[in-house]
């Protein structure tokens, strides 16, 4: 039998763009209210990349903090990956450009792209490289750029998104119960007209009749998303959870995809997690897409919700569409 390690979670970092954007601020762009996008979302505030600003540059100062907290030099990074659908560039990956702005010399380097499910797409897959023996220190990122994508003149989409950075560094360890443990993935691509961006891909490249209708931009059916997801979370929480032997009391932090608080409040109570197991910060965020989760890693960490030895359940969805889930068993302080 092939040896499996551990993928600890040696290090975490965040980065958000400079420029803050609060309910009160749109208010004055489109016809919506603070109180609307609150009570609706949970969202206050979200931030946007402001002048000379890009999602690469974030993601290295994400990157950097990580690898800090990890005690790792660059050189020692033996794999980037990045889930992200915002790279700065169409090629190449945001990844690539990560690796050459960190300077790190002994890695190779790709982008995952699973929008809203990116972080954990990512987070596993580094993980595999880990615990197989393939890697030993592999920088995770998640990032995106939304407001790139967005049409700022579509209340119903451009409220609820903002943009962001988390990286996390997975280093080996000799004990494969430590670190990120069994996973569960989903993929409706039969739904992907549900949230998506129409053109600017091989099938329709951006022209001027795209331009006119918007199709470069993204669209969502809200209420279908909204559905989907409540049942995309518990289906992911209940899969993983039963795979480890686990149920909700073992779980010491709840660590979803932050797209809207009334949906991770809906499937928290669909699986018995009680209020002060679930992480919500997107308050301050938004939808960060591919950088959610990592972002709420990185802040319930800073809080001290949980310590070594304790379990987190990590769930989240996207379009696709896309939904997912995996154990953490952390193991620093
Ligand atoms: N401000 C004020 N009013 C608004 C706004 C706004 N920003 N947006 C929509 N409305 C109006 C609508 O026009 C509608 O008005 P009407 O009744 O006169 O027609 C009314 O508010 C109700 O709209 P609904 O769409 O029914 O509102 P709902 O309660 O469904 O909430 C929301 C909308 C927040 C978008 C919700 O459906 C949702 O969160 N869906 C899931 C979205 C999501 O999670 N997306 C991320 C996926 S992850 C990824 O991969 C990117």
């Amino acid at each position: 039998m092939p040896r499996i390690y551990g993928a600890e979670v040696a290090g975490l970092g965040k980065c958000l763009p400079s420029k803050c954007l609060t309910n009160k601020d749109l208010e004055k762009i489109i016809d919506t209210t603070d109180e609307w996008i609150q009570s609706r979302t949970g969202i206050k505030q979200r931030y946007v990349m402001g002048e000379g600003e890009t999602l690469s540059d974030l993601c290295v100062v994400a990157a950097k903090q990580a690898l800090d907290q990890a005690n790792l030099h660059v050189d020692d990074i033996d794999m980037i990956i990045c889930g992200t659908f915002t790279s700065d560039h169409k090629l190449p990956s945001l990844a690539a450009l990560v690796q050459d702005k960190l300077g790190a010399k002994n890695t190779g380097a790709f982008d995952i792209n699973a929008a809203c499910t990116g972080f954990i797409y990512t987070l596993v897959t580094g993980a595999q490289f880990v615990r197989s023996g393939a890697s030993k220190n592999v920088l995770v990122i998640g990032a995106d750029c939304c407001s790139s994508q967005i049409d700022w003149e579509d209340r119903s989409t451009c409220v609820l998104f903002g943009d962001g950075a988390s990286a996390l560094v997975l280093r080996q360890h000799d004990d494969p119960n430590v670190g990120v443990q069994s996973s569960y993935f989903g993929s409706d691509g039969g739904g992907k007209e549900s949230l998506w961006i129409e053109a600017g891909g091989s099938l329709m490249p951006v022209d001027e009749e795209v331009l006119k209708t918007k199709k470069h931009r993204v669209t969502m059916a809200g209420k279908d998303v909204f559905k989907f997801a409540i049942n995309a979370l518990s289906t992911s929480a209940k899969e993983v959870l039963s795979q480890e032997g686990l149920d909700s009391s073992d779980i010491k932090l709840l660590v979803p995809h932050q797209a809207n608080s009334r949906i991770i409040n809906a499937a928290a109570k669909r699986l018995d997690f009680s209020d002060e197991q679930i992480y919500l910060n997107i308050d301050k965020y938004g939808n960060t897409v591919a950088a959610s989760v990592g972002l709420a890693l990185r802040d319930s960490y800073d809080e001290g919700k949980f310590k070594s030895g304790d379990k987190l359940l990590i769930i989240g969805f996207g379009a696709g569409l896309s939904w997912g889930g995996t154990v953490i068993n952390w193991s620093i302080d």
